[in-house]
This record gives structure tokens, sequence and C-alpha cells, in this order.
């Protein structure tokens, strides 16, 4: 044993991770094993021919090696389609803005005949569509929370199709009705937003199946990285869309016999309809306040919960705007013969999964606190512990003086 010295032991651990590293790229479905296979094996092999030669050429390969993913990753994007789209029926759910409102102008452009499903008709997303659309675009109002909308678009559809089948239906609709944290969270954000992305998202998919199933066609859910990863202030939205992801993932596995293929997007974050409306932000903070119970409001302190909206606002203002990425993916997944089951779209939504799956939990959840929301305050209750480490006396005092608790601070 003492002829093993210490640094061959880092040696075995590194290239073990390199080699498990390559193990589960070609377990995991959902990537392209052929190149990220090779590439892991090359850098085993060269990990060892530098060993011997000093640390710093292995840190710079390790460098070397990320910046080569994400290259590769923003660079070469999905292959071409190849599947012709002319005679393909394909439904859209969520047109009025967004990712929606994208991708029903560009299917519609590349020849699909296109339903594109809104909430509101008269609005100016659905106008928009009805007048820049071509004839084979057709909107229908459906609010997919109402299986009776739902019911009724399937008639509207089926009278268009006659006999045909569907080829593809896209996912999209889907809310974010409040973020923040869970405990300040109100039962009706979780609701609301497991009853659009994930009943209402369950309803369309059920009830369209037929008709997808008969064309051999598609299904693509556009989820989000919030379903995978704990955000933090996403635990409404991000558990809605982990359960989306869970259903579709397992609905691959059951129509792959009907040759219907299921695909899901995560897009990382980009600028839609409902992310930038500051009316809406505000509205929902205003609701938040009044509702939270006067207690939790005292403990976590109305500046805390003003910073976060502000936080969320600033993020959703650096959002990309440019949305063809993941309009790319939707027809990327309609149109190529074999359609991968998970697409990431955007810069740096790659890296964020590289992380999340190769690295550390402590490292993952740091990365995620300082990518999203840079919180500056904590919650009142703990700034007073943590403030001065004086007992009792101290936090009397500042129970009985709630709004001058910085001067108290610094008087002390
Ligand atoms: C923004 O939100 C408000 C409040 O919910 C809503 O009335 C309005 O229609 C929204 N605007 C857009 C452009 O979606």
């Amino acid at each position: 044993m003492d002829d093993y010295a210490l640094p061959f032991w880092v040696h075995l651990a590194v290239v073990t991770v390199l080699v498990g590293g390559a193990v589960k790229k070609v377990l995991a479905s959902h990537l392209s094993a052929g190149p990220t296979l090779v590439a892991w094996l090359g850098a085993t092999v060269l990990v060892e021919r530098l060993w011997a030669f000093c640390l710093p050429a292995l840190l710079l390969l390790v460098l070397l090696g990320l910046a080569y993913r994400l290259c590769w990753r923003s660079r070469t994007g999905p292959p071409t389609a190849i599947l012709p789209a002319e005679g393909k029926a394909v439904l859209i759910t969520g047109c009025d803005s967004g990712f929606g409102h994208a991708a029903a102008k560009r299917l519609d452009a590349l020849g699909f005949e296109v339903f594109a499903t809104v909430m509101d008709l008269t609005g100016d997303g659905a106008r928009e569509l009805q007048r820049t659309g071509s004839s084979r675009l057709t909107v229908l109002q459906v609010d997919i929370t109402q299986p009776q909308q739902v019911q009724q678009a399937l008639l509207d559809t089926k009278a268009k199709l006659g006999l045909r089948g569907l080829w593809g239906l896209v996912n999209n609709a889907g809310v974010c009705v409040n973020f923040g944290d869970a405990e300040l969270s109100l039962m009706s954000n979780f609701r609301g937003c497991m009853e659009v992305n994930f009943f209402g998202t369950l309803c369309v998919t059920k009830c369209f199946l037929p008709l997808i199933r008969q064309a051999k066609g598609r299904i693509v859910t556009i989820s989000s990285p919030a379903g995978d990863q704990p955000f933090p202030c996403l635990a409404a939205y991000g558990a809605s869309k982990a359960a989306l992801n869970l259903f579709t993932d397992t609905l691959r596995h059951e129509l792959e016999p009907w040759g219907v293929h299921v695909s899901t997007v995560l897009p990382s974050s980009y600028k839609t309809g409902h992310s930038s409306n500051h009316t809406y932000w505000e509205q929902q903070h205003k609701q938040l306040l009044q509702s939270l119970s006067p207690a939790l409001l005292d403990e976590y302190g109305e500046d805390y919960v003003t910073e976060t909206k502000d936080l969320f606002q600033s993020f959703a203002k650096q959002a990309n705007p440019d949305l063809s990425p993941v309009t790319g993916t939707i027809v990327h997944a309609l149109l190529a013969p074999q359609p991968q089951a998970r697409y990431y779209a955007g810069p740096g939504v790659g890296l964020m999964y590289f992380i999340h799956s190769y690295c550390p939990f402590s490292l993952s959840n740091r990365f995620l606190q300082k990518l999203f929301l840079k919180k500056k305050l904590v919650p009142r209750a703990l700034r007073k512990q943590s403030g001065l480490e004086v007992g009792l006396d101290l936090d009397h005092l500042y129970n009985n003086n709630n709004n001058n608790n910085e001067e108290k601070l610094q008087q002390l």
C-alpha cells in the first residue's frame, strides 16, 4: 500500500469521474451519445498523458473541456430538419404571445396547417395571427383549464381535418402565477400553476391523443429547467413543471409502440408576454401582501417580499427577447426523423444542466442562488439574530420597535 502515493489516488479519482461521466452520458438517452463519448474518452487519455507532466496542465484541460462543451452546444444546435411540413397539421396551445405565438407564425411560414389556440380571440396576439397568417392557419379560443373548451377545439379541429390525423401537438400554454419563497406563496399560486401547467396540459394531451396516434405524430411540450432544478422562489411553478416533465417522460415510453415521438423543450430565460407584464406582477405583489398573515409578514418583513419582486422583475427584464432558439427546437422536434427526447434551448441552459448533473449539490445550489435571484436581505426575524448575537433583551427591544431596526442596530 505504501507504494500508492496520494497523487495516484487523485489520478484514479479523476479518471473514474471522466469514465463515469462518459458512461452516464451514454446511458442518458436525452443526449446524443457519439460525439460526447469520444470527447470524454479523449479527455481521459489526455489526462493519462498529462498527469505525468504537471497538475496545471490538468486544470487547463478541464477548463478547455468545459469551454469546448459550451461552444459545441451553442454552435451546432440541432441538426437540420428533414421531413416536409406540407400536409401536416399541428395544434399549438397558448398562442396569444410568447413561444406559442412565435411558433404558430414560424410553423405557418414553413407550410404546416396550424391550429393556434388563444385565451383571448379579440386580443392583440390572436388578431395579429389572423391578419398575418396564411389561409391554412386557424385560431381557436381555448382556456386549457376548461375541458368543454378543449373538447370544442377538438371538434373544430376534426371538422377541418376530416379523416386525417394530427401530426403535432405543441403543449405550450403555461403560467407562472407568482414567485417567492414557498412559505410566502399562496395556495392559489400552487394550485393555479398546477391547474394550467399540469392538469390543463394533461387534458389537452389526452383529448388530442387519438388524432396524434392516428398520424403517428409528435407531442412537443414546453417545460422549464425549473421543473428539474430547485430555482429559489419558483417552488410553485417548478413543482407544476416537474409534474409535467414526469408525465411527458412516462408518455414517451407508452407511445413508443404507437410510433408517436414525445419531446420536451427546456428553454432558458426568455422575454415572453407574461414574464414582462409589469402590471400583472405588481398586482400579484399587492395581493400577496394583503393575503399574508401579519405574523408571517412580520417575520419575513415587507421589504424582503418587495425585494424578491424587484429582483424577479429585473431578471425578467434581462431575459432574451429573441425566441428563435426555442421555435427552432420546436421545428426540429416536429420534423426530424428522430427527434430528441429533450431539448435544451437557449444560452446557458446546457451549462446549467452540466453543473446540475455532474457537480456536487453544494456547488449547484450556490450556482442557482447566484444565477437567479441575488437576494441581499435575509428575512427580518433572522436579521435581528445575526446582526448582534445578544440575547432576549435585544429581541424584546426590536419587537417593540420594528420600524427602526436598522437605526437601533447602529446606535447599539
Ligand atoms: C398584463 O396583466 C394585466 C393584469 O393581469 C392584464 O389586464 C393585461 O391584459 C396584461 N397585459 C398583457 C399585454 O398581457
